[in-house]
């Protein structure tokens, strides 16, 4: 029988998906449990692997890779899609698709399957990550080619003799790894309606966050998360006190109705503490460690990056290109930002670096003043010289200067 990999989470679908490749496709599966951070029934999910027809259920822990190699540039990057998106599945996709294909190598494997559906983004950064590190493996993506309900799952693995124990299905689809929750559909279908309590999970809603506030203090070296107050932690404790934290103070939820790649607008929640906590302090050490410059350029390339991301083509080249400006510029991103929690919102109250361009001298208006004010008076002469002509010649006499940016509509009074 030809060898299949096939990326399992230990679900309903993808646990069909074992018995479906196997008994309809004639495939070997190998199920690869890719647990990128929060995995349900991690305990349940070799047995259930096993029981639907997989010769071997492997379990891989790749969260302080996904964070170190993803998340973590990702963040160096400002990477958040449409302004609100950390990106949490969609950084988590490549990663899969690169131990899918590393397992198919070991395993000498012919074929590679993942669950999405084809309505979806994921379809398209498994597809396009697999296909771009072994453009020879068949990819097979079962719930694409013949999606079944819920209930004709549980029915055709009854048929074919498996039972497990399923728990009831809430209403949400939900996907989640240590960067972030994801939770869509059902009555979130209708954007109109706002969510139900249930819909979140890892935040606290507002009146259910403390009275107080609480301050922490986080630090980077170049561009990374180090520390929280002072102490050293390894990438997942960090994120993982984040998220706790975060969430107890009600930060990180998004309600978005966000733009799929292949067209489809789709109303998500996104729960993602730790993710937004580290989006904001980096952003704040940013502003004391780059020049105008670099932050205009950054901001620019930060939308760049989300798109990339959220379409599917880390593993190329232009993402290596970007990526070479970002760590370029973290070199200076070091030092620590202080904020503080309370009601969902985040409020940075301090920021220091000793790489830092801001400088006390140039900055104050007490007697330490070190600028020599009386430069500014030629800057602004040679600055302003073309808009001073410009106006005199072309703008002044022929304008009503009050209604510069509003003109008169044509045809009205
Ligand atoms: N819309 C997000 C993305 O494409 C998250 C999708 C997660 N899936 C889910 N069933 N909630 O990256």
């Amino acid at each position: 029988m030809p060898k299949l990999i096939l990326a399992y989470s230990g679900g309903l679908d993808t646990t069909t998906a074992i018995t479906w490749l196997s008994e309809e496709r004639g495939y070997e599966v190998v199920a690869l449990n890719i647990n990128a951070g929060m995995s349900k029934d991690q305990d349940t999910l070799e047995e259930r692997g096993i029981a639907a027809g997989a010769s071997k259920v492997l379990v891989h822990d790749a969260r302080e890779d996904f964070l170190r190699y993803f998340a973590f540039p990702a963040l160096t990057a400002g990477a958040i899609y449409q302004s609100t998106y950390p990106l949490a599945t969609a950084l988590a996709r490549p990663l899969m698709a690169k131990l899918l294909v590393e397992t198919a190598h070991n395993e000498n494997a012919v074929a590679v399957a993942h669950g999405c559906t084809g309505k979806g983004n994921d379809q398209v950064r498994f597809d396009i990550g697999i296909q771009t590190l072994d453009p020879e493996l068949r990819i097979v993506a079962p719930t694409r080619e013949e999606s079944m309900s819920r209930e004709a799952e549980i029915d055709y693995l009854q048929n074919k003799g498996i039972s497990i124990e399923w728990e009831p299905k809430g209403s949400f689809s939900i996907d989640e790894n240590i960067w972030g929750r994801s939770c869509e559909a059902g009555i979130l279908e209708d954007p109109w309606v706002e969510p139900p309590d249930e819909a979140w999970e890892w935040t606290n809603s507002i009146d259910a966050t403390p009275t107080e506030p609480e301050e922490i203090e986080i630090t980077f070296e170049q561009g990374f998360p180090t520390k929280i107050g002072d102490i050293n932690l390894d990438p997942v404790s960090l994120v993982e006190q984040l998220n706790t934290l975060g969430g107890r103070y009600g930060i990180g939820r998004a309600d978005h109705v966000e733009d799929r790649l292949i067209g489809i607008k789709s109303r998500e929640l996104y729960e993602a503490p730790a993710a937004v906590l580290l989006h904001t302090a980096h952003k704040a050490l940013e502003s004391i460690t780059l020049s105008r410059r670099q932050l205009r350029m950054k901001q620019y390339i930060s939308e760049e990056y989300a798109e990339l991301i959220y379409d599917g083509h880390w593993f190329s080249r232009h993402h290596q290109d970007l990526a070479s400006y970002v760590i370029s510029t973290q070199r200076n991103v070091s030092g620590s930002v202080r904020l503080k929690l309370h009601r969902g919102t985040i409020t940075i109250t301090g920021r220091k670096s000793d790489e830092s361009l801001y400088d006390y001298g140039l900055a104050t208006y007490d007697r330490n003043d070190t600028f020599d004010q009386s430069s500014s008076i030629g800057f602004i002469d040679i600055w302003g010289l073309q808009t001073r002509v410009q106006a005199k010649k072309q703008l002044l006499e022929k304008t009503d200067i009050l209604k510069i940016a509003h003109p008169p509509q044509e045809g009205a009074d």
